[in-house]
């Protein structure tokens, strides 16, 4: 059976609720194992063991997450070349912008030579005062429900064979 490894991290909560909803679509796949893990969780084992991925990340600080680029620094070299042409998508939480957390991310999935299977989902807060950003975030429902096909999109391409 294949695995798909939904790694993520949130600090109030919005990436959190797209990567559950991701599984949730991967999870109606019977013919692939769904792991949804923190970043701070992830081994290079874990990322090795697993056939796809969706990576879900804030946007902080125009980059990526801190615990998102420490699972990347500490998986990036134990995996390299191992991860050829694997399949992931991309699903990033952002107040206003998100460019750049993409941009980051796909220069590392580059490196990795992993194969981008799905549109990247970019969703907005659009919380702007300080207050507002460290707000519990909730995502809306239509844009849950993009990460949720996005999710099942992968699995089933992963059962199928078809990436
Ligand atoms: C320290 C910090 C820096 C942030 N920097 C950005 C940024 O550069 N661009 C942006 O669009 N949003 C930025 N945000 C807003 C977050 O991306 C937004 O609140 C999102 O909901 C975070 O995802 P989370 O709820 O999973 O933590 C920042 C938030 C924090 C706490």
């Amino acid at each position: 059976m294949k695995t798909l490894l939904i790694v993520y991290h949130s600090l109030t909560g919005g990436t959190r609720q797209m990567a559950e909803s991701a599984a949730a679509g991967a999870a109606t796949e019977p013919g692939t194992r769904t792991r949804l893990q923190t970043a701070q969780d992830t081994t290079p084992e874990d990322v090795l063991a697993a056939d796809g991925y969706i990576f879900a990340t804030p946007e902080n600080l125009a980059a990526i997450s801190g615990q998102m680029k420490d699972f990347f620094d500490r998986c990036y070299y134990p995996c390299l070349d191992h991860l050829n042409a694997r399949p992931y998508a991309a699903l990033i939480c952002a107040g206003s912008d998100g460019q750049n957390a993409l941009r980051q991310l796909t220069r590392i999935t580059t490196g990795w030579r992993l194969k981008q299977v799905a549109d990247p989902i970019i969703t907005l807060t659009h919380a702007q005062t300080p207050e507002s950003i460290l707000s519990p975030k909730t995502i809306s429902a239509p844009a849950l429900s993009r990460c949720t096909e996005t999710g099942a999109a992968l699995a089933t391409g992963l059962a199928l064979g078809i990436f």
